[in-house]
């Protein structure tokens, strides 16, 4: 009886570890963000088939090709994405009923978003599909991949009639294996894109921004060898060693040569992938490296050979830290002077197209018209034609998710999408020199749920990336003292973040007169770097009004920045700002029909580039920065 119950005893003591050990693994993965696969790092730089240009596109605000009006799946004549030449068939079979044919539908030129194919889709929020047409000639024993720099808001993806997949979020990129689906020949590529957002998404519902629905940055075919360079993250350590961290994709993977270079320091290191497909290296930097910095961008060429795969980027090396109050860059403390950006080309309809022309073009603006060092890119993940324009013109870049305003704190789907934003993010830049600050948030009200979704994501960033600092745009209290504002930063999510930032907007929301601005108190936690990530008023270019200077004149914003920035320059721990914002941009909670028109007039230069008095003012604080502080 005895020994029986000893078996019995024991069987249970191995069931419970067993299920101890896969809680374990389940809490140890949720401590993992999500990692995409595949993740084709640098894929922009592989040699690729592009699929931008002329797309065929067709509205579908009821959803007809996504399922019937009594529920159940599309029928014939609705799934858009059937691999069917409709003409030929409704011409074989007169009977056959159709109600819709994307090869004969209007047509639209890609990357955009659609607000400016025709002028009945600027506010429209819902499902348009894409069509494209493409000859492939699939080489035997390679892989293909179809990569998507970002469709906003969700996409639905077909190739040939058959679905490849889902992917929510509109600012970073995915993509699908379709190796054995891509034929030799023609191919028909459906993509159901959906802009419409709801009360769990990330962003929420409301923002101040225009949506820009569509597939707003590029598409294309990559083809590579059976195995390959699906990621390889290269940086300076702060131990002042050359990292190296590559993982292979395929059969190959494991135990496969690898050869990793930096030709222009005359650097080469041989090694073997593990079992898992991975190679680790950490290199003393040779005494030729230049850091990558402002004042001198360099960048390296890097090259990983792995097999029959040849992957490359160019990457600048530096390092970023914080040291009490201050923020180091190569061991240097340095003041951010910034300016916020959406991601909006100049222009008068801009339809969220980041050539590179355009990112040169605002990014020169900051550079050498503002003697700026620095950029939020608010509110969301740019394109990487933008992080890896200012990896080349050199400026150090704020990057963010868009977890903004109200957003669902408890939904655990709502939590979910907002890591894989993150890790979408930090996978696709890391290896962007540009790049020191990774935001969790914007504007978020304090509160138990909100503090453990943002400590969450604060964790993955450090997961993901522990060589860069983590920081939150955060709002502050205020209270009266000896007849004065004191503004208070009382936000418990400070623990978790290297740099505290705070949106300001005293005088612009707030009924405090721009004189009284310089007397405003700040109180914060003393020992950590604060940066304004956003100050701002409104100003209609070329609105004049010297004698009353009202709100929305170039008078009142100019003034409004005099003060404001001298009462930033009081505050000790303040290392640098990025004033909200260098550019007018589209967004349709600003209709005041003289000043706005669908405009928000924050920025310090027009839509067209044209600049307003304001401009000069932060420029000339910059310059003056510039000299104390580089
Ligand atoms: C907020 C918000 C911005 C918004 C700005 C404004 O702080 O972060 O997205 O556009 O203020 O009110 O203009």
């Amino acid at each position: 009886m005895m020994r029986l119950w000893k078996a019995f005893s024991l069987a249970a003591l191995r069931v419970l570890m067993v299920v101890a050990a896969a809680l374990v693994a389940m809490t140890a993965l949720e401590a993992q963000p999500a990692r995409p696969r595949p993740l084709l790092a640098a894929a922009d730089l592989r040699p690729s088939t592009s699929l931008d240009g002329q797309w065929n596109y067709s509205i579908d605000p009821y959803r007809d090709g996504m399922g019937g009006f009594h529920g159940g799946s599309a029928g014939t004549g609705h799934r858009r994405y059937d691999d069917v030449d409709v003409s030929a068939v409704t011409a074989a079979d007169p009977l056959a009923l159709y109600e819709y044919d994307l090869d004969h539908s209007p047509v639209a030129t890609l990357p955009s978003s659609w607000l400016t194919h025709d002028p009945t889709m600027r506010h429209y929020e819902g499902l348009v599909w894409y069509q494209r047409r493409f000859a492939a000639a699939p080489i035997a024993g390679m892989r293909q991949f179809l990569r998507f720099g970002a469709v906003n808001y969700s996409a639905d993806v077909y190739l040939n009639g058959r679905k490849l997949g889902h992917h929510e979020g509109g600012f970073t990129p995915f993509a699908f294996e379709v190796t054995g689906l891509v034929r030799k020949g023609d191919n028909r590529l459906v993509v159901g894109v959906d802009s419409e957002r709801n009360p769990a998404s990330v962003p929420p519902l409301v923002t101040d921004w225009e949506s820009y629905g569509g597939i707003t940055r590029s598409v294309s075919l990559i083809e590579t060898p059976a195995t390959y360079v699906d990621d390889a993250w290269i940086r300076l350590g702060r131990d002042g060693r050359i990292a190296v961290d590559v993982t292979l994709d395929g059969a190959g993977a494991a135990g496969q040569a690898v050869r990793f270079a930096i030709p222009a320091l005359g650097l080469k290191l041989d090694g073997h992938t593990d079992g898992a497909g991975r190679w680790t290296a950490h290199i003393p930097a040779p005494r030729a490296l230049h850091r990558w910095s402002p004042d001198s961008p360099s960048l390296y060429d890097v090259t990983v050979e792995a097999g029959a795969d040849h992957w490359r980027d160019r990457v600048g090396f530096r390092t970023v830290e914080v040291r009490g109050a201050r923020i180091l860059l190569n061991g240097r403390p340095i003041f951010l002077r910034g300016i916020c950006m959406h991601e909006e080309e100049l222009g008068s309809d801009p339809t969220r197209a980041i050539t590179p022309a355009a990112a040169r073009a605002l990014l020169t603006e900051v550079k050498t018209g503002l003697h700026g060092n620095f950029v939020r890119l608010a509110h969301y993940p740019h394109s990487e034609v933008t992080t890896r324009m200012a990896d080349e013109i050199g400026l150090l870049l704020w990057s963010e998710v868009p977890v903004y305003w109200l957003i669902a704190w408890d939904n655990p789907e709502t939590l979910a999408r907002a890591r894989a934003m993150v890790a979408e993010n930090i996978l696709r830049d890391r290896n962007r020199a540009s790049i020191i600050l990774w935001s969790v948030g914007n504007e978020t009200p304090i509160g138990d749920a909100r503090n453990a979704f943002l400590g969450t994501l604060a964790d993955d960033v450090r997961t993901l990336d522990p060589d860069r600092l983590v920081t939150a745009a955060l709002l502050t209290g205020r209270k009266e003292q000896d007849g004065h504002a004191v503004m208070v930063m009382a936000d418990p999510l400070v623990a978790k973040l290297d740099v505290m930032a705070i949106n300001t907007y005293n005088g612009w929301y707030t009924g405090d007169a721009l004189a009284d601005l310089p007397k405003i108190g700040w109180q914060t936690p003393a020992d950590k770097p604060l940066i304004f990530s956003e100050l701002g008023a409104d100003a209609l270019a070329g609105f004049h009004d010297p004698a009353t200077k009202r709100k929305f004149s170039e008078e009142f914003q100019a003034d409004y920045y005099r003060q404001t920035l001298a009462m930033a320059a009081k505050i000790p721990n303040l290392v640098g700002m990025s004033p909200w914002i260098l550019k007018d941009f589209r967004s349709p909670r600003r209709q005041h029909p003289v000043y706005q028109q669908g405009w928000n007039r924050k920025g310090l230069i027009s839509e067209t580039g044209r600049r307003k008095q304001a401009f000069d003012i932060l420029a000339a604080w910059y310059a003056e920065r510039a000299k104390a502080l580089p």
